[in-house]
């Protein structure tokens, strides 16, 4: 069942998206050689709590933290740890949700941890394009396949892999509301967008083959040929014309400035 959120409920979801964007600012400026997933896990959980947001991924289906910390060849969902040290040329995808006044917020960004290699870098550009292409597409009247048809064609143009194990959904007062939004598809499938539908829309794109393997902590998904992935997200509102993105990623930018990808 698709939920259509009222203009009110979009200004409650762009609350919670706006301090899911602070505490991500906060763990832009902490992402360096030396720094434990770990820590960067803290900081988000703190600053989370401290503006009355609650951390939801923390227990969610029993998940043991607040944010996923994946590094290089790890895709989604990897668990922060004092074991993870950065390094220089790593990338870090961090992902996470928070829910304020009832309403789930969902992104992720993936940063590189200092200098990084020209090649990791294109693989980044390219997956936060795929996102932008794909919510070009989260219009009035557009369909479901039109999303991930949007992503995939960029993504393989480049020569890369397009994760199927992982999807996007709908999102609202739940983290994770129907519709699926693949990152694969055709053009003219599925169902037709209708203002007021809120997506959580997010392109998890390999440098290599797109096969993924779960770690043994049940958790962790990394490309079965360990070269890295990326992972960009934001939630949007499906409307006329041009989609309303609710997530923000400026506070990572003002952190970022010159280093942006
Ligand atoms: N933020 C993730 C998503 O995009 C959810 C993470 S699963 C959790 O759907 F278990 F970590 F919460
Ligand atoms: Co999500």
């Amino acid at each position: 069942m698709i939920f259509l959120k009222t203009d009110e409920e979009i200004e409650l979801m762009r609350e919670s998206n706006r301090l899911l964007g602070m505490a991500y600012g906060e763990v832009a400026k902490a992402i360096a050689p030396g720094v434990t997933t770990a820590q960067l896990d803290k900081i988000a959980h703190d600053f989370i709590c401290d503006h009355g947001g609650i951390p939801s991924c923390l227990g969610f289906e029993g998940y043991p933290a607040t944010l996923c910390t994946s590094v290089n060849e790890q895709v989604v969902h990897g668990i922060p740890s004092d074991k993870v040290v950065l390094k220089e040329g790593d990338i870090i995808s961090v992902d996470g949700c928070v829910s304020l006044n009832g309403f789930q917020a969902d992104s992720a960004y993936t940063f590189p941890v200092g200098e990084i290699s020209e090649e990791t870098m294109r693989l980044l550009r390219t997956t936060k394009e795929c996102l932008y292409l794909g919510i070009e597409q989260a219009v009035t009247g557009h369909r479901l396949g039109d999303i991930g048809f949007a992503v995939q064609s960029h993504a393989e143009k480049a020569g890369y892999g397009v994760v199927r194990e992982f999807v996007g959904h709908g999102i609202g007062r739940e983290m994770h509301e129907d519709p699926e939004v693949c990152n694969y598809g055709r053009r003219g499938n599925g169902i037709v967008l209708k203002s007021g539908m809120t997506l959580a829309i997010e392109p998890m794109i390999t440098l290599g083959r797109r096969n993924v393997i779960i770690e043994e902590d049940g958790w962790t998904a990394r490309t079965a040929d360990r070269k890295p992935a990326a992972h960009y997200e934001l939630s949007v509102c499906v409307r006329n014309g041009k989609a309303d993105i609710l997530s923000t990623f400026d506070y990572i930018q003002e952190v970022l400035k010159d280093k942006l990808i």
